[in-house]
């Protein structure tokens, strides 16, 4: 990865490049990752791992997490791939489908990676505007692009694209839908069936959120056995290592400590939501582990931003005309919640 690209992605994590704060006294409510450990069986799955077998490359295929994948989310092992994180899936969804002056159509704002990949690609990026309310805007219906890709719930706004939207969506483009399905264990709704119904769909999951697996990179694609077999050649033959591979099969194995941790998570992400009307933020509406919240009075929201990283807050804010007035927050624990709000409380 060039220093250019690995820099880029780092702006678009809401950091500056070397700025990566670990912990060092930071909340970070910044890069939606968990605030809780992944599950003990986790530990357990790397720890064994972590023998003389290091010195043999992983298995290519990653059959063991597949398999595991494949039971939960009941679909076929020739629907299933995995990735280095979701976005080495939208990596290979690039290289395998957008050629120079291929068009990825995309309802936006949305997840940046999206635009970077289709531009190192030589394509086009169709961005349609969000209406203000999240709703998918009707022009995405009509495009000719060969790749659509919704992420849902999407990032930054937090709002979901109801399923039955989402399967007009399928009958309606001429290409491949993808639905980034990042969020979806805070969600409602899921388009996981539509992976199994529709050619032309694929749908990505990703253990770095709910899983609380951003650290060992593990994503995982659902579609039909003839898209995963086009994904399987530009995919890079040794993608996920021994420990990836181990750990992601033992936390599918034990889903109900994510379930759980989710659980906790939108218990939190409602209080929040309640909560920051009071400290001059309005929420939209939020189906994922992070809430987008607009400053009162049309203000931008860049004097917040610094402020709460001058306290050890760090938020997501977006330098762009439509999104400068808003944060996008993290959930955090509850008492990570508590001295955000308590710090909006003492700026207003
Ligand atoms: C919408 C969306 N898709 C994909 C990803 C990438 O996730 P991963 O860590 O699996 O690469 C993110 C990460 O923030 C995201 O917000």
């Amino acid at each position: 990865m060039s220093v250019a690209f690995r820099n880029n992605i780092a702006r678009m994590e809401g950091y500056q490049p070397g700025e990566q704060p670990q912990d060092g006294g930071y909340i970070k409510l910044n890069t939606n990752e968990n605030p809780y450990p992944p599950s003990p069986m986790v530990r357990r799955a790397v720890m064994s791992e972590l023998k003389d077998t290091l010195r043999l490359y992983p298995d290519p295929d990653a059959t063991r997490l597949r398999r595991q994948a494949a039971l939960t989310y009941g679909f076929d092992l020739s629907q299933t791939i995995a990735g280095s994180g979701s976005d080495d899936l939208l990596a290979m969804i690039a290289r395998a489908f957008i050629g120079e002056k291929d068009a990825l159509c995309c309802p936006v704002p949305t997840y940046s990676l999206y635009e970077t990949l289709v531009r190192i690609q030589g394509g086009r990026i169709l961005g349609i505007p969000y209406p203000d309310d999240y709703t998918l805007p009707a022009r995405i219906f009509r495009s000719r692009a060969n790749v659509t890709m919704v992420a849902s719930p999407n990032s930054p706004s937090g709002t979901e694209v109801p399923l039955p939207v989402l399967s007009r969506l399928a009958d309606s483009v001429p290409g491949l839908l993808v639905v980034d399905e990042a969020y979806a264990d805070f969600a409602q709704e899921s388009a996981l069936s539509l992976a199994r119904e529709r050619k032309n769909v694929i749908v990505l999951r990703t253990m770095s959120k709910s899983f609380s697996l951003a650290g060992l990179r593990i994503g995982l694609g659902f579609a039909h056995t003839r898209i995963i077999r086009g994904l399987n050649k530009v995919k890079d033959s040794y993608n996920m290592n021994r420990l990836s591979i181990a750990a992601g099969e033992a936390a599918l194995r034990d889903i109900g400590w994510m379930e759980r941790n989710a659980g906790r998570i939108k218990m939190t992400r409602e209080r929040l939501v309640r909560a920051l009307p009071g400290v001059g933020f309005s929420p939209f509406p939020s189906q994922a582990n992070f809430v987008l919240a607009k400053r009162a009075g049309g203000k931008s929201a860049a004097p917040v931003y610094e402020a709460l990283k001058k306290r050890k807050i760090l938020v997501r804010y977006f330098d762009t005309p439509r999104l400068s007035g808003c944060l996008r927050i993290t959930v955090g624990t509850d008492a990570e919640i508590d001295a955000l709000l308590s710090a909006l409380g003492k700026l207003r």
